[in-house]
């Protein structure tokens, strides 16, 4: 089995969380990328300040949220699926509304409620602030739409409830848009320009985080290589920057360092990384701090140098392989897992030969892979025909998937005998016996439970393995 983000994640509904003086209940559900989870997250925050309580039971709801993906038509379709259910709750419930958050609330705006005559509410990646205000003209009977993109936005003044967490690992943002333009994403389009939040209040997150128990976390953005803060403001406005901002600013590498010295009990991850803005010193924070973790997301696309040129990804395939070789020279046992796109625009069987061959030399853990779906708006979808027929790219899909689950089993073998640490998350899916939980490279470890329990850091040794599973047995604490 791959992973695959938006499969295994979708929909997944949000734990409640409870304050007693609160008297309505929100019920919200999160579709997509990590961020869309961890705004839910915010979302509810702000909401539970409102008289909001989360519930996990639909009909219960008086308010229900769903939090959408634009990244392929699939993905919008199913969200419209589920407007047709909660159309026939809202039925038994006339009181209940409904609102559209997330990137198809940003690129359909007003449009979806003529589309969609259920939605009372559309809300931007960067309006959550305004919900209370937008509730208000829904309460009163209106549909509300915000959905400004915002230059300053990045909530790093709010404290996320942490609803769908297990207490040991938690997401935190640390920026919020991209500028890169690679010509197939919608990303661009729904979360605006890129902007980082201030490493100070990342830290005190961090902070508190730890001392609410946490022992894991992932620092997230679309691009977190490109972090830069230097006072606040667009990244594309740093050129304007005076020199003193310039001096003091602080990228994505000092920021892992100021993240892991301040927290030197908590093991650290990020994602995700573009290759044409991971540097060296990135990858020596890496090394230079046992707590941040070896493993590296590093979506590639293609191993085509004509089609990552198409797709306005700014380096070559010499380029990565050498970033690759780079990392595995600095950080020898690091877990590398990779995103590739299959059959984009005028890509031919010989641009599909170099995707093989590329995945042949990095060999990777695992991936996310998927066929192109032309995004409207985009680059790609105004100058390019989507011109590889569907059987052909869900024929080449398969051999990318095919081949990644090869390189996913050479690379669990290569874990058997080993002893490594593994921060227990939760129970197994496949049994009540046993913990659950990843190593430093990211892939998922099973064992008995023994005395253990969720949050502790067990030494495993790896007895067996799937392509996505290493098994093992306990021999310890390791802290
Ligand atoms: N930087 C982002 C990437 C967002 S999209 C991140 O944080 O993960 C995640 C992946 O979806 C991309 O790496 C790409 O492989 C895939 N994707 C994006 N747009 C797509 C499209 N139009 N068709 C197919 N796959 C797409
Ligand atoms: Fe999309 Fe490329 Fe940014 S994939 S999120 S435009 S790095």
């Amino acid at each position: 089995m791959e992973k695959i983000i938006d499969e295994t994640k979708q929909g997944e509904t949000l734990v409640q969380s409870k304050n007693e003086k609160n008297t309505k209940n929100l019920y919200i559900e999160s579709y997509g990328c990590q961020m869309n989870f961890s705004d839910s997250e915010i979302v509810a925050s702000i909401l539970s300040k409102k008289g909001y309580n989360t519930t996990s039971i639909l009909e219960d709801a008086d308010l229900v949220l769903v939090n959408t993906c634009s990244i392929r038509e699939k993905a919008e379709q199913t969200v419209r699926k589920r407007l047709e259910k909660f159309n026939a709750v809202k039925k038994q419930n006339h009181n209940m509304k409904v609102g559209v958050l997330g990137c198809m609330a940003e690129r359909l705006k007003h449009k979806f409620l003529e589309e969609e005559k259920i939605v009372d509410l559309v809300v931007g990646p960067d309006a959550y602030k305004d919900l209370p205000n937008l509730l208000e003209e829904v309460e009163s009977g209106q549909s509300a739409v915000n959905v400004i993109l915002s230059k300053e936005e990045t909530y790093g003044d709010i404290s996320p409830v942490r609803l769908q967490s297990n207490g040991v690992s938690a997401f935190v943002s640390i920026t919020r848009g991209c500028d890169n333009m690679c010509t197939f994403c919608v990303v661009p389009f729904t979360r605006g320009r890129e902007r980082s939040r201030d490493p100070q209040s990342i830290i005190e997150e961090v902070n508190d985080l730890w001392n609410k128990g946490f022992k894991e976390i992932t620092l997230l953005g679309q691009n977190v290589d490109s972090y830069l803060w230097y006072g606040g403001g667009l990244k594309k406005d740093f050129k304007k920057a005076t020199s003193m901002q310039k001096a003091t600013a602080v990228n994505f590498a000092k920021l892992l360092d100021m993240v892991a010295k301040a927290q030197p009990g908590m093991r650290i991850r990020f994602s995700t990384s573009n290759p044409q803005d991971m540097t060296l010193d990135v990858i020596e924070a890496m090394a230079k701090h046992e707590n941040i973790c070896n493993y590296i997301h590093l979506p590639v696309q293609s191993g085509s140098d004509r089609i990552l040129k198409a797709m306005n990804r700014l380096h070559t395939r010499k380029e990565y392989m050498q970033l690759i070789d780079n990392i595995r020279k600095i950080i020898p046992d690091c877990g590398i897992s990779q995103d590739m796109i299959a059959g984009f625009p005028t890509e031919t069987e010989e641009d599909h030969q170099d995707t093989l061959s590329l995945m042949e030399y990095v060999k990777y853990d695992f991936g996310f892979m998927f066929a192109y779906s032309e995004r409207p708006g985009t680059m790609a979808a105004r100058k390019l025909e989507d011109d590889v027929p569907e059987k052909v790219k869900k024929r080449r899909l398969q051999e990318i998937i095919a081949l990644q689950q090869r390189h996913s089993l050479y690379r669990t073998q290569q874990h058997l005998g080993k002893v490594e640490e593994v921060l227990i998350e939760k129970e197994s899916k496949k049994s009540d016996k046993h913990w659950a939980g990843r190593n430093t490279q990211n892939t998922m470890v099973v064992f008995p439970k023994g005395d253990y329990k969720v949050g502790d850091f067990v030494m495993v040794k790896i007895t067996d393995c799937t392509s996505a599973t290493l098994i093992g047995e306990a021999v310890g604490l390791s802290k």
